[in-house]
């Protein structure tokens, strides 16, 4: 069984529109061949990597410290890898134009940011942990807490978007998302761990998330 989810699972509703429909293109191999990450040190301004002091005031909700190692399938470290992130508020909501669910605005909290990982891989975000929300996919539909993952990688090509959730969540069983990955093995790897040793002693709870960017075939030709 792949650990990816399958393009179209017909119970994550919006994969209905966005599965391909017809068999996927195979670039060219000189296409892949771009060798430096398209976005720098430049991107990532100081503080991006804290989004409890984006604004004048702290955001309300409980302050954690989100962290991990990004790893290539050979257990080395990927430094300089571009990661974002974005996720809801403590009350569910995001700061999105779209986003009608009847949850307060934080005007403390935008939920983006962004950081580089260092020499031995590892990134670390400040942020407050998001609630749970609705989303229209099914009657009573709600999404575990997550947060939302874009990583780029030593090459342009070495991508991944993903979400990373809380252990323990209730939701878990009732979410297609989450379920889509059909894996067990795979959907364990989605949760981040509780991580006591990163706590911060009266500041902020840590959660661990370590973060594997598959090689693309590529690269084992060189
Ligand atoms: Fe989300």
């Amino acid at each position: 069984m792949s650990v990816d989810p399958e393009y179209l699972y017909p119970d994550y509703r919006s994969t209905e529109l966005r599965a391909p429909a017809r068999p996927l293109v195979t670039l060219p191999e000189h296409l892949h061949d771009l060798r430096a990450p398209v976005f720098g040190d430049e991107t990532v301004r100081q503080g991006d990597d804290d989004l409890t002091r984006q604004h004048a005031g702290e955001p309300l909700g409980e302050r954690i410290i989100v962290h991990g190692r990004v790893l290539d399938e050979d257990g080395r470290a990927v430094p300089r890898a571009l990661v974002e992130i974005w996720q809801a508020n403590a009350a569910g909501r995001y700061a999105h134009d779209r986003d009608r669910h009847p949850a307060p605005l934080d005007p403390n909290f935008t939920g983006a940011g962004r950081t580089l990982t260092g020499d031995d891989g590892s990134y670390l975000f400040v942020t407050i942990k998001p609630g749970s929300y609705p989303w229209q996919n099914h009657p009573n539909a709600w999404r575990p807490a997550h947060i939302h993952f874009s990583l780029f990688g030593r090459v342009f090509t070495q991508r991944l978007v993903t979400q990373m959730y809380f252990p323990g969540d209730p939701l878990f069983e009732f979410d297609p998302i989450f379920q889509s990955v059909r894996d067990e093995q795979a959907r364990a790897m989605l949760v981040s761990t509780f991580d006591l040793e990163t706590t911060e002693p009266d500041w902020a709870l840590a959660y661990r998330f370590d973060i594997v960017l598959r090689r693309t075939p590529f690269e084992d030709a060189e």
